[in-house]
């Protein structure tokens, strides 16, 4: 077991990618705490991972709540030694479309959430503590219709960087895994009708080179690796998942 006693904080481990991650970690050992809004979610997510879970309503986008959710799980587990901040939404519009309230909205989730959700987990981790984020292919490709949410994920490129040159002297390792496109509901919720998401579905089947969306469960290995001790000299660093897309 690779995570045998953990505790681990799964952002957004209601649904796709977080919550395969959730059991794959709980599989491995970990005690997981999941994340996430919608309440018939985090029901079905507490129904899947069992009692030894732990699903709470916590909104990514309000640092109050994480601050709040991380006291919490300090106080029952008395640490967290791995953080998945993998909660993430985006929401599609080309250039001329693009309003300040839609950059606010995925800013304050995939980065603001992020962020604090590092920030305030970070103080309670211990030496040897991993911290995984969710970034994205969209970081290394220029995708029409895409700008900010491609953006939020190319700052969070940055910051594993910058969070782990700080928290390495502690002994904290914090790498990103970068999921190509992923059969998720992710897609679902972009705001396209349903032609679009069939045109861009097959367009990205096309694109990939191993010609396929990828698995969840394809993700949520990359990241057991890079919380897990297999990961221990690997810092600051980028996992990519994605059938290829931006490498070949
Ligand atoms: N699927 C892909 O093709 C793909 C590709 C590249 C990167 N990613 C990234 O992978 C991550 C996971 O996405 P997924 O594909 O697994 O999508 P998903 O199935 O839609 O899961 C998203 C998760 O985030 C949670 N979430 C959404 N808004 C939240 C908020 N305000 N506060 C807390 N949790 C929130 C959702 O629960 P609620 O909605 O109930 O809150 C859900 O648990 C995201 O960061 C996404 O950007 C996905």
């Amino acid at each position: 077991m690779k995570l045998k006693n953990k505790v681990a904080l799964v952002t957004g481990g209601t649904s796709g990618i977080g919550l395969e991650a959730a059991k794959l970690f709980q599989k491995e050992g970990a005690t997981v705490i999941v994340t996430g809004t919608t309440q018939s979610r985090l029901d079905e997510a507490a129904r899947i991972l069992g009692d030894s879970a732990i699903a709470l309503k916590v909104d990514s986008r309000d640092p109050a709540q994480i601050d709040r959710a991380i006291v919490d799980i300090v106080e029952s587990h008395g640490r967290i030694d791995i953080v998945f901040a993998n909660a993430g939404a985006g929401q599609a519009a080309p250039l001329e479309a693009v309003t300040p309230e839609q950059i606010e909205a995925q800013f304050s989730l995939n980065f603001n959430g992020v962020f604090f959700t590092i920030q305030k987990a970070a103080p309670h981790l211990p030496k040897g503590g991993a911290i995984v984020v969710t970034t994205s292919f969209l970081n290394e490709t220029g995708t029409p219709g895409l700008s900010i949410l491609s953006a939020t994920k190319a700052a969070l490129r940055s910051l594993v960087r910058t969070a782990g040159a700080e928290l390495a002297p502690r002994g904290i390792r914090i790498n990103a895994v970068s999921p190509g496109p992923i059969a998720t509901p992710f897609h679902t919720k972009l705001g396209l009708s349903d032609k679009e998401l069939a045109d861009a579905g097959a367009a990205i089947e096309a694109a990939v080179p191993l010609k396929r969306f990828g698995e969840a469960q394809e993700v949520a290995r990359a990241a057991l690796f890079l919380a897990s001790e297999d990961a221990s000299f690997v810092t600051g660093t980028e996992v990519v998942v994605d059938g290829g897309l931006t490498q070949l």
